[in-house]
């Protein structure tokens, strides 16, 4: 049986959506923090079990009988992400797991200037340490990010945010898909894959010039100074150190963390990996 985590998330939940295109649903369980909310999978045949990363006991009953097990990595950072990383792996290994997946960034890097790299390093590491086979899928950086980044600049015309450096934007959908194949062709990637990208690593300025083309309206980017914009942030209720974390995200990018592109994830799927224009497009559409 191949298990999935966060499947009642964005990316566990195209993971799942995708992989029952590939395998008979007996052959798939969910470890979700609140079961209620799978209930549509339990109804097409899925297995659904409650497992939350804090709470060992429940992963040992969420996992039992996996072959492989998805661990899809949690929305939270520093120390209790790694614990909560390395809970999910140790109970993967300890039910006899024969594969161990792992949602991990296209920038895991111990020393990386954006806070959730270095969890992401510290779980490769942990992972590599069990003697399970793995595959740590070095996912690019989601292009729904940009969504974030693009703030009110259509309606302003200024695309405000500190230096940048390019990133190599990778839709949800294609990453899912892409996790489904993998579970699905087991041993596809043995260890650490290549980063898993869209082919065109983009900047904030190819952003603003691609709402210019698209919006008909000129969006001109602005380059705010680090402290003025963190301290906005702050201003606008974002807590101290998520503004700091998000200022790293800059940083990273202008140090070209997020720059490398690879041809995997276009070869994984058989077809083009979806642009970052496609979903400025719905932006500007919806805007
Ligand atoms: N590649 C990138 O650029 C990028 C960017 C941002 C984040 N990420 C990483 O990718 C992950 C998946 O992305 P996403 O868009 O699917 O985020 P998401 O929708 O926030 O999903 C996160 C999932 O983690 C689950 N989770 C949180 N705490 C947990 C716990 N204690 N035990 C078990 N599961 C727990 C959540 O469960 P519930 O459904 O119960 O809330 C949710 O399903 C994120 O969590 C983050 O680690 C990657």
């Amino acid at each position: 049986m191949i298990i999935v985590t966060g499947s009642t998330g964005e990316l566990g939940s195209r993971i799942v959506e995708r992989l029952l295109e590939r395998v008979p649903a007996d052959r798939v369980g969910v470890s979700v923090r609140d079961p209620e909310r799978a209930g549509g999978l339990a109804a097409r045949g899925v297995r659904v079990r409650r497992g939350d990363f804090t709470d060992p006991e429940s992963l040992a009953t969420a996992f039992d009988g996996a072959t492989q097990v998805l661990v899809v990595s949690t929305n939270t950072t520093g120390d209790a992400a790694v614990a909560q990383h390395v809970a999910a792996i140790d109970a993967a290994r300890a039910v006899g797991a024969k594969r161990i997946l792992y949602t991990s960034h296209q920038g895991a890097a111990e020393d990386s200037l954006f806070a959730p790299m270095p969890d992401h390093a510290a779980t490769e590491r942990h992972l590599a340490a069990t003697g399970v086979p793995y595959t740590a899928l070095r996912n690019g950086f989601y292009a729904a990010t940009v969504r974030h980044l693009v703030g009110s600049a259509l309606e302003t015309g200024e695309l405000v945010a500190p230096a940048d450096g390019p990133v190599s934007w990778t839709a949800h959908a294609d990453l899912a898909e892409a996790a489904a194949i993998v579970l699905a062709e087991e041993g596809r990637f043995d260890g650490a894959t290549p980063p898993l990208t869209a082919p065109d690593a983009l900047d904030l300025d190819d952003v603003a010039r691609i709402l210019t083309e698209l919006g008909g309206r000129t969006v001109r980017r602005v380059v705010a100074d680090d402290e003025d914009w963190r301290a906005t942030l702050v201003g606008h209720g974002v807590p101290g150190d998520r503004s700091s974390m998000l200022l790293g995200m800059f940083r990273a990018a202008r140090r070209g963390e997020f720059a490398a592109t690879a041809p995997d994830l276009e070869t994984l799927l058989g077809r083009p990996a979806t642009p970052l224009r496609t979903l400025l497009e719905e932006l500007v559409g919806g805007a």
